[in-house]
């Protein structure tokens, strides 16, 4: 195996320098841990199905295990491809067979096949790829990888055992980036590691990342620090902008001059405020004092706004749609 020396180790994206080498270190999913373990310990292998969202652990996950199955011998008796290439199915299905078919000098034993974003796979592809799971299950097993289970068809579902990686909880984030600064000598302030949790949304990959860029430009991680490296307004910020949309007193000027100084003062974009916003108000009391034809139209109109947005290279116009929706809404019943 190649081996990597300490610089190189240290030039490292964190993600790639903390990826968990070994099952134990995998966070978050013990009853997925327990189980491979015990697979691994009966020499059982499955054929697997590996789903959930984004930086939850995933291909860490198969790849301390293969490393747990097959150790230096990893690089003979693994495969890992990436299913969404579009080179297609056929050339895939000619790797694998090469793979599969060829007589193992060093090893005997079942051979595993990492098959990564499984989900961007046509049905015609996933049809054919049945026929390869099955044809060569009598010395490999595979392991399919993906986001979206249901972009899988059932036929192949069944003939796997499924593991479903849910978004990393807000301590094991904690637990993960405190171990890294730790490592890293990174001061944090307890606000500063609430707000990479909150900004990671259960994925612990965004998290690392993040505790990386802010490190590189700040000597602390706080949380202004944080919001200030992705480009966003800090929950203080979009606190006060959602008090001064909702004050039935301010008119539409008096909302637009204080939404665009805070959008140019800031630097912030509007597609990113309106993310904010909407979490800040779901969870806030001031739905409560709302009736049901206000919030289906501040809903409505905010999403058409957000969908618009995507499409759309003149913002401006926006701004002045947003804060309209809340002189509109007290027009409501
Ligand atoms: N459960 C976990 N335990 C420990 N580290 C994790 C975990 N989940 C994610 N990480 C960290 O985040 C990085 C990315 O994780 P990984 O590549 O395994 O995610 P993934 O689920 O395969 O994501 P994607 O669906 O985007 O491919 C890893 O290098 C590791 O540092
Ligand atoms: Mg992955």
């Amino acid at each position: 195996m190649t081996t990597i020396d300490k610089n190189e180790i240290d030039s490292l994206p964190w993600v790639e320098k903390y990826r968990p080498n070994k099952l134990s270190k995998i966070v978050h999913h013990p009853n997925i841990i327990f189980a491979l373990k015990k697979l691994i310990k009966k020499g059982q292998i499955p054929h697997m199905l590996f789903y959930g969202a984004s930086g939850t652990g995933k291909t860490s996950t198969i790849l301390a295990t293969a490393k747990k199955l097959y150790d230096d011998d990893i690089n003979f008796m693994v495969l890992e491809l990436n299913a969404s290439d579009d080179r297609g199915i056929n050339i895939v299905r000619e790797e694998i067979k090469e793979f599969a078919e060829s007589r193992n000098m060093f090893k005997n034993g079942i051979k595993l096949i990492i098959l990564d974003e499984a989900d961007s796979m046509t049905y015609d592809a996933q049809f054919a790829l049945r026929r390869v799971i099955e044809k060569y299950s009598y010395n490999t097993r595979f392991c399919l990888i993906c986001n979206y289970m249901n972009k899988i068809i059932p036929a192949i579902r069944s003939r796997c055992m499924q593991f479903r990686f849910s978004p990393i909880g807000g301590e094991s984030i904690k637990e993960y980036i405190g171990y890294i600064c730790e490592k890293e000598e990174i001061q944090m302030t307890k606000k500063g590691e609430d707000s990479l949790v909150a900004i990671a949304k259960g994925d612990l990959r965004k998290a690392i990342n993040l505790l990386q860029s802010v490190t590189m430009a700040f000597d602390k991680v706080t949380e202004e620090n944080c919001y200030f490296t992705i480009g966003n307004c800090t929950p203080q910020e979009i606190e006060k902008l959602v008090k001064v949309m909702f004050d039935k007193k301010k008119n539409f000027k008096k909302k637009y001059k204080f939404l665009t100084d805070m959008i140019t003062e800031g630097g912030f974009s509007l597609a990113d405020i309106l993310s904010s916003f909407h979490n800040n108000i779901v969870k806030n009391d001031i739905l409560k004092q709302l009736s049901n034809s206000q919030i289906v139209f501040m809903f409505d109109t905010l999403s058409n706004i957000e969908d618009k947005l995507n499409y759309s290279t003149f913002e401006e116009i926006y701004i002045g749609a947003f804060v309209s929706v809340f002189v509109l809404l007290y027009d409501k019943n």
